[in-house]
């Protein structure tokens, strides 16, 4: 008997279809965070800005997610608002707990990103990589520009900055 080759590859081809967009599409389901934080109302009524809540955006590789130590600064154990994800954030500060925030942006460990040498010397602003935070009223659930190595290597092509393996993997 033989092999009909057509019945043969379709189930073939359509695994192999299926797992490239499970490849393509895995990453990027919703992130939900614990609490609907509000860049917005942060940076026009409390007046903070980037810097005072990422500390080290500008000095060190990592900008860093604050917590409740610093939140903790305005919301003590009276509420300043009527907001429900306020109520949360105190139950949090109460117990003593920080909140578990999930990061939206993050590289690989064989990947070498500085904030420092992007926003400093590089004299990007934050928008150029996650978009207009300061407008946002609830947490993002995408990024902006996804960190993927086609995406750091177009905009390092377009500003004519090294595309050097070695400059990006250790
Ligand atoms: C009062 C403190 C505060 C200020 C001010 C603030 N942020 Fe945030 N930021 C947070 C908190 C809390 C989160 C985590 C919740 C979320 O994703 O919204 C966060 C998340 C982010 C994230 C997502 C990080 C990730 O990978 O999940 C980015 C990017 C960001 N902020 C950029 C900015 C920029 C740019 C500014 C200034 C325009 C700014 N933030 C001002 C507190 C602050
Ligand atoms: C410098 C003071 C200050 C700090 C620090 C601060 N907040 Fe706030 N927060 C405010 C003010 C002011 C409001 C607006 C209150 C109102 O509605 O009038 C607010 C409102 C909120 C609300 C309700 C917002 C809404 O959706 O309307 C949440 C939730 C909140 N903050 C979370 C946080 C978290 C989480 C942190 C720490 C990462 C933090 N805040 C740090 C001053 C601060
Ligand atoms: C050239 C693009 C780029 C610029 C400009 C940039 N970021 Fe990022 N940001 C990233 C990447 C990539 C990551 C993931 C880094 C990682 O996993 O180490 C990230 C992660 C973050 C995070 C998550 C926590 C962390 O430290 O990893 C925060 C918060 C953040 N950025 C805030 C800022 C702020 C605030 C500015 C402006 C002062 C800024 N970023 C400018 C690309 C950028
Ligand atoms: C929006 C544009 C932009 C994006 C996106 C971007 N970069 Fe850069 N990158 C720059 C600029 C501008 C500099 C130059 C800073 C300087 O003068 O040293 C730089 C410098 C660097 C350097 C130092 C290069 C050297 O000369 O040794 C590394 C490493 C680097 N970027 C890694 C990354 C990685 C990893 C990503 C993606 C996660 C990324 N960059 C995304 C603009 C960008
Ligand atoms: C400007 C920064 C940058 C440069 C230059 C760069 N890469 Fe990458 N590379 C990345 C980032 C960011 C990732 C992680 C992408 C992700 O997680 O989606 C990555 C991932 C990878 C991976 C792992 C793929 C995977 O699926 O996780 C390999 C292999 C790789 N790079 C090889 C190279 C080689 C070879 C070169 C030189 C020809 C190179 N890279 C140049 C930023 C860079």
């Amino acid at each position: 008997m033989k092999l009909n080759v057509v019945n043969v590859l379709i189930p073939i081809i359509a695994i192999v279809f299926i797992f490239a967009l499970w490849v393509l599409f895995a990453g990027q389901s919703p992130i939900i965070q614990p609490i609907s934080y509000n860049h917005k109302v942060h940076i026009e009524e409390a007046g903070l800005e980037c810097i005072d809540c990422h500390k080290y955006a500008e000095s060190m590789t990592r900008a860093s997610i604050p917590n409740i130590d610093l939140c903790e600064d305005c919301h003590g154990d009276e509420p300043i608002s009527k907001s429900p994800e306020e109520k949360k954030l105190i139950e949090f500060i109460e117990q003593k707990q920080n909140i578990p925030w999930k990061q939206i942006y993050s590289v690989p460990d064989h990947v070498y990103f500085s904030h420092r040498r992007h926003v400093v010397i590089g004299e990007l602003n934050c928008s150029n990589c996650h978009g207009n935070v300061s407008e946002l009223t609830a947490p993002a659930q995408y990024p902006f520009l996804i960190p993927s190595m086609g995406n750091c290597i177009d905009c390092h092509k377009q500003l004519k900055i090294t595309n050097d393996c070695l400059a990006c993997h250790f």
